[in-house]
């Protein structure tokens, strides 16, 4: 089965938007800077790189007959705030349970940004005090028995929606819009950049790009300060997905490249490079970027294009995976 043969439920506009980012570029005096926009994919609550991921799982979702979505995130989950959306969109309930993975002190980190967005969507929003890890957890397993009990069917849906068979084949379509949009406008971009947390995203770029003819970089940048713990996901579900779209060859280690030094000691606490990579490309840009994720790819990017890792004369591809809402929990550090 090739990728074209997984059922798919459109969440998205359609191809997301990609441009240059010009004043950036000039700034950094290097590589040419491009960005492919998932942060404006979507109608449905502002969208995100987990929208194109549940794609793939939502007609798996239906079929099972399940009536409520089940997953789990911090407490400013991007992903569980998609989820929310997704479920609203489709009628069905959703259970989330967003745990406390960001010791930070924002007294209004549990109530503004995308967990105020989920209990907007009408989700059964509940708080659990266990810290980061992308792994499953105790506090999911509870929440998936308690929808059972109540009568109901869940649909369990891991975080980052990245632990799922069908995890990768979201960013592996990616990989392909993304060809047919360099045809049309008669460009390649040697090396995309992309943050990588619970993996499926770069993980199913790297399947889908695998795939083409003309070879490039997909640079991960860590965003868990736990880089091992990336890198084996970010292979284990590339792998996995490379094998589901029948790739028809093992990927190879030089394909999975994931960098830290960037996500600064903890996930979701920016360092001062995050700050710099977000004032930057909001005053050159005008492109707005989280403190979580995108201003630490963004920070990756700005310093391999600033020390040469990334060429003079390349065209990169920053994807920028939305994230935008958790901001409102970060206030005081732009004050
Ligand atoms: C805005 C944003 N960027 C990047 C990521 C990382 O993607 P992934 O978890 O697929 O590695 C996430 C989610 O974790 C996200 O919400």
């Amino acid at each position: 089965m090739g990728l074209a043969d997984f059922p798919r439920y459109p969440l998205t506009f359609g191809p997301s938007p990609i441009h240059p980012l010009p004043r950036l570029s000039a700034h950094l005096g290097g590589a040419e800077i491009w960005a492919k926009r998932e942060d404006v994919n979507s109608g449905l609550a502002y969208g995100g790189n987990k929208t194109r991921k549940l794609e793939y799982l939502v007609p798996d979702a239906l079929a099972s007959g399940a009536d409520t979505l089940v997953s789990i995130g911090g407490y400013q989950s991007n992903h569980t705030r998609q989820v929310a959306a997704v479920a609203a969109h489709l009628g069905l309930k959703a259970v989330l349970v967003q745990e406390n993975w960001v010791d930070w002190p924002d007294a209004v980190n549990d109530r503004v940004g995308n967990i105020m967005l989920s209990r907007i969507m009408g989700a059964d929003v509940r708080l659990d005090p266990a810290g980061f890890g992308v792994g499953f957890k105790p506090s999911w397993e509870k929440a998936l028995q308690d929808v059972v009990a109540a009568g109901g069917t869940p649909y369990p849906i891991p975080a980052g929606a990245s632990d799922h068979r069908l995890g990768g084949l979201g960013f592996a379509n990616w990989a392909a819009e993304v060809a047919h949009q360099e045809r049309e406008l008669g460009i390649f971009f040697d090396v995309v950049v992309v943050c990588a947390v619970t993996g499926s995203t770069q993980a199913g770029m790297i399947a889908g790009f695998a795939g083409q003819e003309r070879p490039r970089r997909v640079v991960g940048i860590d965003g868990s300060a736990v880089l091992k713990e990336t890198r084996d996901q970010v292979e284990r579900i590339a792998r996995a997905t490379a094998q589901l779209i029948e790739l028809g060859r093992e990927l190879r280690d030089d394909e999975i490249e994931v960098l830290d030094g960037w996500a600064g000691d903890r996930y979701g606490i920016p360092v001062e490079s995050t700050l710099e990579a977000i004032r930057l490309v909001g005053r050159l840009e005008g492109v707005i970027l989280d403190p979580v994720y995108e201003g630490k790819s963004m920070a990756g990017l700005i310093d391999l294009v600033g020390d040469g890792t990334i060429p003079r004369g390349s065209r990169v591809l920053f994807a920028h995976l939305g994230g935008q809402p958790a901001l409102n929990a970060y206030s005081a550090l732009f004050r």
